[in-house]
């Protein structure tokens, strides 16, 4: 009786049942506000939860809240969203720059820098400063979850949740059980994303999940028709967009996501399974030891200099 009046009491709120012990999830602790813990953010505030976004610094923590603020003044621009409606998400996120805020987490998702070391320390951190029931969850898109596990002293509260960038945009969350995740966290978690107005997929915690590994074998064979010349790379993208309706040609989407991030993929994948399917391809090797990244440094598969997507002619590819 008294549990359901307090059910009915905070409706925004998702409950896990951890052991015998109910308990609400109403506020989520990001830890990195960068391209996916502010994207992440954004869309656990528009949720209904209490968000803490955490930093380093307080100008990287202000950057995330930025991008945030500028994605939703844009849905106020289209009319989905009223000007109010922003207000109060925005009003949701707190920010911070110091781990111990966590204590305040009913869960923490986690999104900083793709390096085992950081991550590392900061689980370590993290599981002096949380109580015991709360749930770690990684957005790691190549380091072992079981690995991460190992660093906590909760490894059946740990677990992988692998978003899709831009998060308020992408549907899949890949939620990824490591060998010692419990079936609790597993249902808590995909319960989780399904209030985040995320569809799930449950993958085994294997080196580059499942849509990446997917993606690498489409891509290296991406790879083999422009170094055989079968078409040209603008002519490659357009086939994948209006032959395979793809929203993006591949190149395309490795310029908007890092050529160094998808060169990382392909060498996680290639490690974990030997196989030379996955050996990175040379030319994305290239475009990396070149400098030329992608949209963040202004070219990549094509030239962003003038602002506008353009085919380059300086490369020998
Ligand atoms: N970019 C993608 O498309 C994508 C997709 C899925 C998963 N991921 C994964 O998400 C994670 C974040 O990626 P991103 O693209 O947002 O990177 P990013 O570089 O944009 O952001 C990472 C943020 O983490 C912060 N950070 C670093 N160390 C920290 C610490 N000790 N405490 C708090 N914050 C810290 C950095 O200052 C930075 O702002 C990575 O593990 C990445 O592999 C990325």
């Amino acid at each position: 009786m008294i549990f359901a009046h307090f059910l009915k009491n905070i409706p925004e709120n998702i409950f896990l049942i951890l052991g015998d012990s109910p308990m609400a999830i109403k506020t989520i602790m990001v830890i990195g506000a960068g391209l996916m813990g502010a994207g992440i953010s954004q869309v656990a505030a528009q949720a209904g939860f209490n968000v803490i976004i955490n930093d380093l610094k307080d100008e990287l923590v202000d950057k995330g809240l930025n991008a945030i603020a500028k994605n939703l003044e844009g849905q106020v621009k289209k009319e989905k969203l009223t000007a109010a409606d922003k207000d109060a998400f925005l009003a949701r996120i707190t920010k911070s720059v110091a781990l111990d805020d966590a204590k305040r987490a009913d869960f923490v998702i986690e999104a900083a820098f793709e390096n085992f070391t950081v991550k590392k320390s900061i689980f370590e951190k993290l599981d002096d400063i949380c109580p015991a029931n709360v749930i770690f969850a990684s957005n790691t898109s190549s380091i072992p979850i079981s690995s991460l596990a190992a660093i906590v002293k909760r490894p059946d509260k740990f677990i992988g949740m692998h978003f899709f960038s831009p998060v308020p945009i992408m549907k899949l969350v890949e939620v990824i059980p490591g060998l010692k995740t419990s079936a609790e966290t597993i249902k808590a978690t995909e319960e989780l994303a399904a209030s985040l107005k995320k569809e799930t997929v449950r993958v085994k915690d294997v080196p580059g999940f499942l849509v990446n590994r997917i993606n690498a074998a489409f891509r290296a064979e991406v790879f083999n028709c422009l170094l055989e010349g079968v078409a040209t790379l603008e002519d490659i993208d357009k086939a994948v967009k209006l032959g395979l309706n793809h929203p993006m040609g591949p190149f395309e989407l490795n310029d908007a996501v890092g050529i160094d991030i998808g060169l990382n993929v392909f060498r996680t994948l290639y490690e974990g399974y030997k196989d030379p399917k996955f050996r990175p391809p040379l030319l994305m090797e290239k475009m990396v030891q070149a400098g030329d990244l992608g949209k963040k440094t202004g070219k990549g598969w094509y030239d962003y200099i003038s602002g506008e997507k353009k085919p380059r002619k300086d490369l020998n590819l």
